[in-house]
């Protein structure tokens, strides 16, 4: 997969993808992210990127040429047709579903607005979604554009060192995940692990980690959980973890 990401901080952008399993992707050959800065496609001396608000009021915005011409170098870069992604928060949400979506394009470019955003004249001819990472104002798209790019990077076949770690994450079965645990099998605050845990019967761990998993959605974000249909071991594991929380006993919830 091929990542063109349209910035004036095109440092902060390869920066971020070069670590972590987005940078080791790269490394692998797997997915290619290349930055482009609208201000080397700016005519003036001063490399200016952006304009006064036409009607008034405080703010600067990005004027419509250096973007478009960017954009056209960006397209020529490879034969390939590209989706174009507008970061800003009037964006539909990101979610995982989109993210599986946008994961198998063959390119995808990602363009940043600073200031108080783009002439939409650009949005309007340039860009095929408009995308938001949340419900909260960032001081530009950059930090959003990351997101995606790590969200999408993983996916990619080969990316990860454990691809069935990756199907069990939170959202990619609806829930959240459960929760995990490494050695030492008692901390130094004296706090345990789960000793179903280390039972070694699989089938009992796997029921463990889908209640938690059930709790939790059920306690954190039962929006979620309205929208997964469970099956009728799913509703007996959540009864007995509901019961369990309400009611706090010695037993064991995995009933
Ligand atoms: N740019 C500024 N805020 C943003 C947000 N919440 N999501 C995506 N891009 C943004």
């Amino acid at each position: 997969m091929r990542i063109d990401v349209i910035s004036l901080f095109p440092d902060f952008i390869q920066t971020a993808a070069a670590v972590g399993v987005v940078g080791r992707a790269q490394q692998r050959g797997l997915m290619q992210v290349t930055a482009w800065n609208p201000r080397d496609f700016t005519h003036d001396n001063y490399r200016r990127v952006d304009e006064r608000t036409f009607g008034g009021g405080p703010g600067m915005v990005m004027s419509t040429q250096p973007l478009r011409e960017c954009l056209a170098a960006v397209r020529g870069a490879s034969a390939e047709r590209t989706h174009v992604v507008y970061l800003s928060p009037q964006g539909a949400r990101l979610t995982q579903a989109r993210v599986r979506e946008l994961a198998v394009l063959p390119r995808l470019t990602l363009l940043c607005g600073r200031y108080e955003g783009i002439d939409e004249r650009l949005l309007e001819q340039e860009v095929d979604e408009e995308l938001s990472i949340g419900d909260y104002v960032l001081s530009g798209g950059e930090l959003a554009a990351t997101v995606v790019i790590d969200a999408v990077g993983r996916l990619q076949a080969g990316a990860l060192n454990d691809e069935a770690s990756a199907l069990e994450d939170s959202f990619e079965t609806g829930l959240l995940d459960c929760p995990h645990y490494t050695r030492p099998e008692v901390d130094a605050q004296g706090s345990t692990v789960p000793a179903i845990l280390l039972s070694g019967d699989h089938g009992a761990i796997a029921r463990w980690r889908r209640q938690q998993a059930l709790g939790r959605t059920w306690l954190r974000r039962p929006d979620l959980l309205a929208r997964v249909s469970l099956s009728a071991e799913d509703r007996r594991l959540l009864d007995a973890f509901r019961r369990h929380y309400l009611a706090p006993s010695k037993d064991d919830p995995t009933a």
